[in-house]
């Protein structure tokens, strides 16, 4: 991806929109970038996601687990592919999730994530709260924007989100079934996701959510693919008080 487009794509959000996020803790947006850039982002995706790249790990399986991932994520590609900080998405992105977290967006720091649903055997992520990854002894002021780099629905795994989750505390969280060496978090006791709003999107739209709203996604039943590119919008975390 050596060749970015430079364009004028912009995109910002309403008053209600911000409105909605405060009160639901999630938005969604159907377009964030071009389809030319969507284009460019899958060959850098595939590129990281090649069989004899070193550069993911499987969230949902212990570490060093035989056979092919069943939920391949890549932390901080920008590391690899720096261009990835100035990209149309990365730029609407933080224009919206400055607004959302109402701080100026010099203010705001970055970083990605980009998880692969294979077709067929992609693990469903379960319900949790993104706060949960990080450092317990730090407060937090950010919002994780998300955009599938595929067209996703319900069957092979587009975010489902509990609409005003996010209002409530950080709740307990262990390693997928008690296992340590697994990557990823499961809540330890069942909520009620009875409410929850699955948020379908073609690829290049976006959702962002807030790092308490507890959301999740199904694994995919379909024979398409699932690649998504998350990147978290913050200000620089501090030393939680008490
Ligand atoms: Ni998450």
């Amino acid at each position: 991806m050596s060749d970015l487009a430079i364009d004028e794509f912009e995109v910002d959000v309403t008053d209600d929109d911000v409105a909605f996020f405060h009160a639901n803790g999630y938005l969604s947006i159907e377009r964030i970038t071009t389809d030319e850039e969507v284009d460019q982002l899958r060959g850098v995706f595939d590129e990281l996601f090649a069989p004899s790249s070193s550069s993911y790990f499987d969230v949902m399986r212990p570490a060093g687990a035989d056979g092919a991932p069943i939920f391949p994520q890549t932390i901080m590609p920008e590391l690899r592919h720096p261009e990835l900080r100035d990209t149309t998405y990365v730029r609407n992105a933080r224009r919206i999730a400055a607004r959302l977290l109402d701080l100026d967006e010099s203010e705001t720091t970055h970083w990605g994530h980009m998880l692969d649903k294979p077709p067929r055997y992609g693990h469903e992520a379960p319900w949790h709260q993104d706060e949960a990854y990080w450092d317990p002894t730090l407060s937090y002021h950010a919002v994780g924007a998300w955009m599938p780099l595929d067209d996703a629905d319900v069957d092979n795994g587009c975010m489902w989100f509990v609409p005003g989750s996010h209002l409530g505390p950080l709740l307990p969280h262990q390693h997928l079934g008690g296992d340590p060496t697994i990557h990823g978090l499961e809540l330890i006791d069942p909520v009620d996701t009875s409410t929850a709003v699955a948020v379908p999107l073609r690829a290049g739209g976006a959702s962002f959510h807030h790092p308490r709203t507890l959301h999740f996604s199904r694994p995919n039943t379909t024979d398409r693919r699932r690649r998504a590119y998350a990147n978290e919008f913050q200000s620089p975390p501090v030393p939680r008080q008490g």
